[in-house]
């Protein structure tokens, strides 16, 4: 059994779906100093979600939370794709698509055979449904948890295995 990525080992993160809160995960991340690849259904949603991105940034700027450059420098650290197989080198994906279980069990499947990282940590933002369900679409649930953002802006995880 492979071990699941540390927070010092992330380097590389994907996100799957870039609406309200896929947008704000790879701002996040890209603001941190990540390098992140977004995924999304067609280039009609990729184009939308990266002006939600670079719209964010903008508002950063004028609230004086970052400078131009670093707005700049962030929105270079984020690619948008349609193709789920952009994602294959992360070291962290986290799955924020519509709610909708059929959707994200078929998301997990298919990112545990596109995901080469054998220790890659695969998460999803799901607001209801049960981690376990999408850990076992996976060959490796182990590394499947679940992060949700609070009130108060932190994110709490839960892991898919209860024996981990
Ligand atoms: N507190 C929290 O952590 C919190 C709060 C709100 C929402 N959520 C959860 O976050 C997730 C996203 O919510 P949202 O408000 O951003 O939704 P949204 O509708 O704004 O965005 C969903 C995006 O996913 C994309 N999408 C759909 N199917 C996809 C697929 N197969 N591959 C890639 N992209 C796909 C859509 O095109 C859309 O852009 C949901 O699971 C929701 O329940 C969590």
């Amino acid at each position: 059994m492979s071990t699941p990525a540390v927070a010092a080992d992330i380097r590389r993160v994907g996100v799957v779906g870039c609406g309200l809160m896929g947008a704000g995960i790879a701002e996040v991340c890209a603001r941190a100093g990540l390098d992140v690849v977004v995924h999304e259904v067609s280039p009609e949603a990729a184009e939308a979600g990266r002006t939600r991105i670079a719209a964010s940034l903008d508002r950063g700027v004028r609230r004086g939370k970052l400078s131009g450059a670093e707005r700049d420098a962030a929105l270079h650290r984020v690619r948008v794709v349609t193709d789920l197989g952009g994602l294959a080198d992360r070291d962290l994906v986290v799955e924020a698509a519509t709610e909708d279980e059929k959707v994200k069990v078929a998301l997990f499947a298919e990112l545990d055979r596109i995901v080469t990282c054998e220790n890659a940590l695969l998460a999803s933002n799901t607001s209801s449904l049960p981690i376990m369900k999408l850990g076992m679409a996976t060959a490796r649930p182990h590394q499947v948890i679940g992060v949700s953002s609070t009130r108060s802006r932190c994110w709490t995880w839960s892991r898919s295995c209860r024996h981990c």
